[in-house]
């Protein structure tokens, strides 16, 4: 073990707060990136989704779930599992059982869609919330979104509610913790980001006021399942769904040291991609999640387009703790092994990523020869 420690960073051990992340036949720093699949109809989660998690969990395996909807107002996208009701929380079990039973860790990635939604996936057919009356492009990703109603001020406190009851859920289903989605223009994003938010409460202007919602939600959840159980998506550099930033740096590290407040176990951050630029006579590459790393106090993990080997250099650097892996992990069931090996990676399909069908592009992806 101690010379593959030295070959593969990426299969070293690591204690993520309480959890102790090694695998069965290795310790590892490989998480599943949380992967909305639609396969989980009328929003209540299914029996096929045990096989496809448990296929990716391994012994100290950590795994992120689909993201989930926190209330009845949260869904964007068909056929999105949701967390808020008996009957979905009852659905989850057995999909919760089986992963613990394979011996990895699972946190439940909850999330409101706020204004990337459409009228049809509202109860009574109602506008999506948002921060903003400000709709998103008709068409943008292919989806045929509804202008939002703008929250008046003395609503928030509700919607801040339903991640409470949310994260409440989710440890009853048995889940370990919570992911608390900040990322990708989703609802606590568009209310972090200038391009977004135009509000002239105490939730806009400033980036503190921009950033309070997120920090309320994050406070909330805390006091309701404790501070070992939380962690938080972000993507400060993302412009996806029109939620740009005109100062990410500014918000990066503003959340980091903000979290530090309420000593959640993990910070998880979208890295964005660019080629290198030309920054004071040296080439570097925009968009760097270091600041942000050493301002977090706690386990600090990236995401975004990576491979085995810029996953090993960032583990070696010290530029996080660990990696999260989402096409890469969707299309290798068995991706640590096959890190380990340095074997072959099967080749994702996109045109599969999203299609309701309980087998194809989801537990179909070969796993290596034993
Ligand atoms: C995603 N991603 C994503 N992110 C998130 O926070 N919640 C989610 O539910 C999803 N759903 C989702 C579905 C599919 C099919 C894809 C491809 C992506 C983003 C994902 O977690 C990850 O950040 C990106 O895929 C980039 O990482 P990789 O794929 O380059 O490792």
């Amino acid at each position: 073990m101690a010379g593959k420690e030295a070959m593969i960073p990426l299969l070293t051990p690591y204690e993520m707060g309480k959890f102790n992340l090694s695998h069965s036949y290795f310790d590892c720093r490989i998480v599943l990136a949380p992967l909305t699949r639609c396969r989980s109809y009328n929003n209540v989660p299914q029996p096929h989704a045990v096989l496809y998690y448990t296929q990716r969990a391994t012994n100290g395996g950590f795994l992120i779930s689909e993201a989930t909807g926190v209330a009845s107002t949260a869904q964007g996208y068909q056929d999105i599992p949701g967390i808020w009701t008996k009957e979905q929380v009852k659905a989850w079990k057995p999909i919760v059982e089986a992963v613990h039973e394979k011996g990895a860790i699972f946190f439940c990635q909850i999330c409101h869609a706020g204004r990337a939604s459409n009228y049809a996936f509202q109860p009574d057919g109602v506008a999506p919330i948002s921060c903003t009356d400000k709709g998103l492009t008709p068409g943008l990703d292919g989806q045929d979104w509804s202008p939002p109603r703008r929250l008046r001020t003395n609503e928030i406190l509700s919607f801040i509610n339903d991640f409470r009851l949310a994260a409440c859920n989710a440890i009853e289903a048995g889940f370990d913790g919570v992911e608390i989605h900040g990322a990708y223009g989703y609802l606590i994003e568009q209310f972090m980001k200038d391009q977004v938010n135009d509000r002239t409460d105490q939730y806009g202007g400033s980036l503190e006021n921009r950033c309070r919602f997120a920090l309320e939600v994050v406070e909330a959840v805390v006091n309701e399942i404790g501070p070992d159980k939380v962690g938080i998506r972000l993507s400060p550099y993302s412009k996806g769904m029109e939620a740009g930033d005109s100062n990410p740096e500014a918000l990066g590290l503003y959340m980091a040291n903000a979290l530090n407040k309420f000593g959640i176990v993990y910070l998880h951050v979208i890295q964005q991609r660019g080629k290198a630029i030309k920054i004071n006579d040296k080439y570097e590459t925009p968009y760097s999640l270091l600041p942000m790393r050493k301002a977090f106090k706690g386990t600090f993990i990236v995401a975004g387009g990576y491979n085995s080997e810029d996953g090993n250099m960032a583990i070696a650097s010290n530029y996080a703790d660990l990696v999260a892996f989402g096409r890469l992990f969707l299309a290798n069931p068995d991706l640590p092994r096959r890190l380990e090996l340095n074997a072959p990676l099967n080749r994702y399909d996109e045109t599969t990523f999203y299609l309701s069908d309980p087998v194809i592009g989801y537990t179909d992806y070969p796993f290596l020869e034993p």
